[in-house]
């Protein structure tokens, strides 16, 4: 089936989509991005991630392409028209484009945006969870700014090859005090032998997950010991258990680290229960949050693409 994308105001054919030459996202990463999750055809934790971009934009200076509800309608309407059950929706801000500059162009240069969106297999990812994954670890080499979702983003995909070279899931990448900082594209957690749930605080030092803050308060309603603190690579291999958060990942436990165990070696049931009432809880957010109908009524207006 073919992919429609949006970019700059229009709905377009994802193989003709393209940006402008001097788009600053491009010569610059300045630029910023959001990842939601969609299960069955709704958008997972739809106003976390907003408030999210909205903050990386005022962070970066960068202007708001639109109203929220416009935003939100032409969300919704990229999962209807690629008729995505399950899969995720990339939406990508701009500073716009402007003669190849460091300073900001003129502050009524308009922001670039655009929004791509892909199915993903539900049973594998499920498979994948089930099953969980390794991790390695390696220092973190990023700015001290990782609270803001920018797409400069080269030491995680640095990071992320070297775990896929070693045969790992993911990369834990670890502060200049031995600490974990997060993963190369989610959160990092364990479970203490006192199952107690432990995850770093959230700072300019990692990306404050939409996913983790949703966890966070699931597990505090279901009266889990939750505790924000850092913790060391030793740490986490004497845990209980091990796992990570993400919007494409949800919650994935992490069986190895670095080639050694972490407790059986196996995913724990406290992870698995854990995913599974994440994914429940959020998907029936996510349906409450679609239904709104400021939402539906400006996605039923929606362009159709052009060729
Ligand atoms: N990554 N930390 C980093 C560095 C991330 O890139 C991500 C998300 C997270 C988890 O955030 P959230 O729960 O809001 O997805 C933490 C996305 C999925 C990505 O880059 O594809």
């Amino acid at each position: 089936m073919s992919r429609i994308a949006y970019v700059n105001g229009r709905f377009v054919w994802h193989q003709d989509a393209c940006i402008h030459i001097e788009d600053r996202g491009n010569q610059f990463a300045d630029a910023v991005y959001e990842v939601w999750g969609v299960r069955g055809g709704a958008l997972m934790d739809f106003d976390g991630h907003m408030t999210r971009l909205a903050r990386s934009l005022s962070e970066l200076q960068i202007r708001r392409p639109m109203s929220d509800a416009a935003l939100s309608a032409i969300l919704v309407r990229m999962v209807a028209l690629n008729h995505i059950r399950n899969g995720l929706i990339y939406l990508q801000v701009s500073r716009g484009q402007a003669r190849r500059d460091h300073i900001f162009p003129s502050p009524d240069t308009r922001p670039g945006i655009m929004i791509t969106a892909k199915p993903v297999n539900f049973e594998k990812a499920e498979a994948r969870a089930g099953k969980g994954i390794s991790v390695i670890t390696q220092p973190d080499i990023r700015w001290a700014r990782r609270d803001i979702k920018s797409v400069s983003l080269l030491p995680n995909v640095l990071a992320k090859q070297a775990a896929a070279e070693a045969g790992a899931g993911e990369c834990w990448m670890i502060d200049t005090d031995g600490f974990i900082t997060e993963a190369s594209a989610s959160n990092a957690w364990i479970v203490t032998a006192d199952g107690t749930l432990v995850t770093r605080p959230a700072s300019n030092d990692i990306l404050n997950g939409i996913t983790r803050r949703t966890l966070f308060r699931l597990a505090r309603n279901a009266g889990i010991k939750t505790q924000e603190r850092p913790f060391t690579r030793d740490e986490a291999l004497a845990a209980r258990e091990a796992f990570i958060t993400s919007a494409s990942a949800f919650l994935t436990p992490v069986v190895e680290i670095d080639g050694k165990p972490v407790a059986n070696g196996h995913p724990g049931t406290f992870s698995l229960q854990l995913r599974a009432s994440y994914v429940a809880t959020a998907k029936e957010r996510a349906r409450k949050q679609m239904n709104r109908p400021s939402v539906w009524l400006v996605a039923c207006r929606g362009e159709r693409p052009v060729n």
